[in-house]
């Protein structure tokens, strides 16, 4: 009945999506309980977007030094985990499927979170950023560079919370490894000016990254396990690219093609980069040949320049933000050519149902 592409079905290893529509990963920070879980409430909402062909889940924090905001869901105690079975489970039973995005946000953090500690990354550099905490918006601070052993902890706590994914029933995980969190912070060169096997070279600065997935073996199979990279971050977020950025991603990405993941999770640019020599402003179309296996491809896109990109050949699945989060039935709408509802970018972080569970679908 759709000859479009976006809303024919689609096999990741070991899955079949019954679309090509991605939810992106959202904060929502709707986690304002003690335990830091999600529950019921994320579950309804989780449930009401499960006609996507494939949901990532909001960033969930491996820990509790990667904390970095108020009010997100962690995958570290076993209420966490009990937590987001109640969410695996009401997506499941709407046949849908769930990937946990797991989170460290590195140095994007405060002291607040963590008793008066500094925050962890790869160097001691601020990044000039604000953090949200309990006490409001905080400029961040100089973070402690992690040691040796910090970074083999940071790999214990992924490992761990990997395993605390399959336990509450997800679908897969996708390490965040973009958007100027602490992945991203071994990568670039502004936040990472380490003298050790992390920091130098191209192979150093993303050795952080290979070690959490060498580390996951066994405890998840790499099928199951999606990786995502924003490469032209530049100027949010506390990122600053260079010459040596485009040249760490591509070999990450190159690099990527050993492990069978599920899939590898690219955006586009954030803002315009066409004028800066050294940045990709088209991230599909450099990276699509590099990458042999599944892409999904994010940032901006509508029903028709989704369909653009797929019938280009550039991606092979399409993430959507922002228009699941106003519009849980977005796959419906996009089929219908329906009109879609607007984003409340109010209550795109505030407590309570308000902009999470009540945007209205067509039928009311
Ligand atoms: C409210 C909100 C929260 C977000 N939280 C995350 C997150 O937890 N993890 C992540 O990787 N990206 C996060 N993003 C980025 C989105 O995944 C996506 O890249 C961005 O919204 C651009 O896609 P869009 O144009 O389709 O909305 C967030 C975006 C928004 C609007």
């Amino acid at each position: 009945m759709y000859s479009n592409k976006l809303f024919s079905s689609y096999k990741l290893p070991g899955m079949t999506l019954k679309n090509r529509m991605v939810m992106a990963p959202m904060t929502q920070s709707r986690s304002d309980n003690p335990e830091k879980k999600a529950t019921e409430f994320t579950a309804e909402y989780y449930q009401q977007r499960a006609s996507a062909g494939l949901l990532i889940t909001e960033g969930t924090n491996v820990s509790p030094i990667s904390v970095g905001y108020i009010n997100v869901p962690g995958i570290f105690s076993p209420q966490q985990v009990a937590g987001w079975k109640l969410v695996t489970e009401a997506v499941h039973a709407k046949d849908g499927i769930i990937f946990a995005q797991l989170w460290h946000v590195g140095r994007i953090s405060h002291p607040d979170f963590h008793n008066g500690a500094l925050p962890l990354a790869p160097s001691a550099i601020n990044p000039n950023e604000k953090s949200f905490t309990e006490n409001g918006f905080q400029p961040t601070v100089t973070p402690k560079e992690m040691t040796a052993e910090d970074i083999k902890q940071t790999i214990e706590d992924f490992k761990k919370a990997a395993a605390n994914a399959i336990e509450a029933g997800f679908d897969g995980i996708e390490i965040h490894a973009a958007n100027g969190y602490l992945f991203h912070q071994f990568f670039n060169t502004c936040s990472n000016q380490r003298t050790d096997d992390y920091g130098g070279s191209i192979e150093n600065r993303a050795r952080f990254l290979f070690d959490v997935l060498d580390a996951l073996e066994g405890v998840i199979d790499f099928n199951k396990v999606g990786v995502r990279l924003n490469p032209s971050l530049h100027g949010a977020f506390g990122m600053q690219a260079d010459e040596e950025t485009i040249p760490v991603f591509e070999y990450i990405v190159k690099r990527l093609n050993d492990y069978n993941l599920s899939y590898l999770h690219l955006t586009e640019p954030f803002t315009p980069v066409a004028d800066i020599s050294f940045l990709v402003s088209e991230v599909a179309k450099h990276f699509r040949p590099l990458y042999k296996g599944i892409l999904i491809i994010n940032k901006g896109f509508d029903k028709a320049s989704a369909t653009a990109v797929l019938e280009a050949g550039d991606a092979d699945l399409v993430a959507f933000g922002v228009p699941f989060l106003a519009n849980p039935d977005l796959v419906e709408r996009f089929k219908k050519e329906a009109p879609l509802n607007k984003p409340h970018l109010s209550t795109f972080y505030t407590p309570g149902a308000k902009g999470y569970t009540d945007y209205p679908t067509l039928e009311g």
